[in-house]
């Protein structure tokens, strides 16, 4: 008998496969579908920290008749004008935790180490099996060194596992100048997993209107590469779980993703474009490959080609470029 499970930042998942945090999370319906098509776990959609602010200053305001000014709570009150956010994400939490019989893992989308890791705390009181903290600071401010915004990083995880007994995720991109470094760091700092990667909107231009907007919100599966790598040369060399996100679409992809050193795989585009059933498909095609190479847990080829593990660690590196790309000469004229 094959046996899928997984234990991922301390939680016992009974297959790999988790939903990532997105719009098809934030909602108990959702949730109820992706968990009765064998999710091991779910990410709830994050609740951002400019949303988290904006409700503590109006509750200050009233209290005490001031203004309180942040330049992220304007921004953010122009663009979402929600109430109660906070409230909502709380029963969220609770309600998930009563319908589902999987782990529910909350999500905070934030970029400082301010007055919204008290919430933290209510996440726990709530029943979350853990936290997941997207942290992006964008490396875009000239005025801010490399050292200073990954210290940030350090700071955020530091000051959230002093305030709750959860475990913790970390899930970053990968825009670091020096990202094996930074990962390792997040895990001698405490994370109980990291995330690779998590994946941006990024800007395009409407040439007639003259507008920014939104590109290439779903992933596509090239992009799994990125992840694979990563994940394949750093699952060795960290004493935390490594999730991986971005690109992940079938079993293969989870395979991969596996044997590279991953925990448990996170995905999202796919149940964008192929429904939820795809969980189905994935479950059924690792379970397929297991039984074909006579694996009988996961255990059994975790990590089996992470770099740590390979003979050759440099098929990860320039060699393997240099190799291919040197061979690599014709081209259409
Ligand atoms: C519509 C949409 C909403 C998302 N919302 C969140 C979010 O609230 N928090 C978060 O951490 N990631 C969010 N993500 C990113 C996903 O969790 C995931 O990291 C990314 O889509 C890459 O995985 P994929 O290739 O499986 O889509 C969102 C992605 C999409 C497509």
């Amino acid at each position: 008998m094959t046996d899928l499970s997984t234990t991922f930042m301390g939680l016992k998942l009974k297959n790999p496969i988790i939903a990532g945090s997105s719009g098809l999370t934030g909602n108990i319906e959702e949730i109820e579908d992706l968990a009765s098509k064998g999710a091991g776990a779910i990410i709830l959609k994050s609740l951002f920290e400019e949303e988290i602010i904006y409700e503590l200053e109006q509750d200050m305001q009233q209290m005490q008749g001031r203004q309180f000014v942040y330049p992220e709570t304007f921004d953010y009150m122009e663009t979402t004008p929600t109430k109660d956010r906070i409230r909502q994400y709380i029963e969220l939490i609770k309600e998930a935790k009563s319908r589902v019989d999987i782990p529910v893992i909350a999500s905070i989308n934030c970029v400082s180490d301010q007055k919204w890791i008290y919430l933290t705390q209510e996440i726990e009181k709530a029943g979350a099996d853990a936290i997941e903290l997207n942290l992006f600071i964008l490396p875009s401010d000239l005025s801010r060194t490399a050292d200073e915004n990954e210290k940030l990083y350090y700071s955020i995880l530091k000051q959230v596992k002093e305030k709750t007994k959860l475990p913790v995720a970390v899930k970053i991109s990968y825009y670091f100048s020096n990202l094996a470094s930074t990962i390792k760091k997040l895990s001698d700092s405490g994370a109980d997993a990291i995330t690779l990667f998590n994946r941006f909107y990024s800007p395009d231009f409407d040439i007639d209107t003259f507008e920014i907007i939104p590109s290439n919100i779903l992933s596509h599966q090239g992009e799994l590469s990125m992840s694979l790598r990563w994940v394949g040369m750093m699952s060795g060399r960290v004493d935390c779980d490594i999730a991986s996100s971005t690109g992940v679409y079938t079993g293969q992809d989870t395979i991969k993703q596996l044997l590279a050193g991953a925990s448990a795989v996170q995905i999202v585009s796919t149940l964008y474009k192929n429904g939820s059933v795809q969980i189905k498909l994935i479950l059924k095609e690792l379970e397929q490959w297991m039984e074909k190479h006579n694996f009988k847990t996961i255990a059994d080829f975790k990590g089996k080609l992470a770099q740590s593990n390979t003979v050759n660690p440099a098929s990860y590196e320039r060699v393997q470029f240099m190799k291919h790309f040197s061979q690599f000469i014709k081209f259409k004229k």
